[in-house]
């Protein structure tokens, strides 16, 4: 089949127009982020084998307890974009603030920013579960051959040139969009080579899968508990069947094929878990290209004002009907 399809690399070089603005510049960084998703996957696949497993015994910025992957990764995707001098800042889960890209002889004349969660589902790794990358670029605010600020970070997810994620299951997918559809690719491991699978994917209106940690039920909105009834009740197709991985690519990856809804609500004490600039906004842009839709519940979550690098909002994302329903309870109990 390999022969047959259509390269990752042959499929960018074809859709060089689809980058509205400096198509070079985009390619360059997308066969960065190829290589570095290539070493991660090999990694990922021995984790096991190598000292890769476990702790590292530091917090990152948002408290949680950071894996010895999450690290690896981060270095990984950091080092081999930067060594590439292909943007000029990078901001991720696992760094307190942005990083401005300095050097070589243009660094800062680059017009682009990657935002990204270098290791998505961490708690998923030690039991050999899948894990993944998401990614996110947008083009600077600020005047090209200066150091980048933040306001060029904190830019709504409607203003996304390019995003994407890669999946570390029973193989390594990269999944991405820049506004013209999403098309995913498989990785052949042999040879190294990225192929195009999954043509023009897009999220079935309707589905009957339902993800959410369910474990946090009492501390959900009232409309929220009222949507999960309305799953489990025997009524026309439903109940739904409940499926959680607790890998937001995973669990996404996985309805936008099927037809699903991905739940992440806000509970008394907090606005929800996902961040808004690594894994909320990428994933709604690929979920609206898609054909889904992705809300905090009452919003369109590409059309928030970020205020800053680590915020979180409640995240409802899937086929259309499936939020949109959810939309109407949410809007019902109040
Ligand atoms: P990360 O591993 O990047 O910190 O993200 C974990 C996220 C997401 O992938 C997943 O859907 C969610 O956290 C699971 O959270 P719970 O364990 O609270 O359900
Ligand atoms: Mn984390
Ligand atoms: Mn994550
Ligand atoms: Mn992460």
């Amino acid at each position: 089949m390999e022969g047959n399809s259509k390269t990752l690399g042959e499929f960018i070089i074809e859709n060089q127009k689809e980058f509205k603005y400096s198509s070079g510049e985009l390619s360059r960084l997308f066969n960065s982020i190829k290589l570095a998703a290539k070493i991660v996957s090999h990694k990922v696949n021995k984790a096991g084998l190598v000292d890769i497993i476990g702790g590292a015994g530091e917090k990152n910025i948002q408290g949680e307890d950071q894996q010895k992957l999450d690290v690896y990764a981060n270095e990984v995707f950091i080092k081999t974009i930067i060594n590439r001098q292909i943007v000029c800042g990078i901001t991720s889960e696992e760094n307190d603030d942005f990083i401005t890209v300095q050097g070589g002889d243009n660094g800062n004349n680059n017009k682009y920013i990657l935002l990204m969660d270098p290791l998505d589902g961490s708690s998923n790794i030690d039991v050999n579960v899948s894990v993944g990358t998401i990614f996110s670029v947008y083009r600077r605010i600020s005047e090209v051959g200066t150091p980048v600020i933040l306001e060029d970070f904190l830019q709504p997810g409607i203003n996304q040139v390019a995003a994407g994620y890669i999946i570390y299951g029973t193989s390594t997918m990269l999944v991405y969009t820049t506004g013209h559809g999403v098309n995913g690719f498989t990785l052949n491991p042999a040879i190294g080579t990225f192929y195009l699978s999954h043509p023009k994917i897009k999220f079935p209106e309707d589905g009957n899968i339902y993800s959410v940690n369910e474990g946090n039920y009492v501390h959900f909105p009232q409309g929220i508990k009222n949507y999960i009834k309305f799953c489990q009740q025997e009524e026309g197709d439903r109940p739904y069947s409940s499926r959680y991985i607790g890998s937001l690519v995973s669990d996404m990856h996985r309805n936008m094929l099927k037809g699903g809804i991905y739940m992440y609500p806000s509970t008394k004490s907090t606005n929800g878990k996902l961040r808004l600039l690594y894994e909320c906004n990428p994933m709604a842009f690929i979920t609206e290209q898609a054909g889904g839709k992705a809300s905090d519940g009452v919003s369109r979550i590409m059309e928030i004002e970020p205020t800053s690098l680590h915020e979180r909002v409640p995240f409802y994302s899937g086929s259309i009907n499936m939020v949109e329903k959810v939309e109407n309870f949410i809007s019902e109990a109040k």
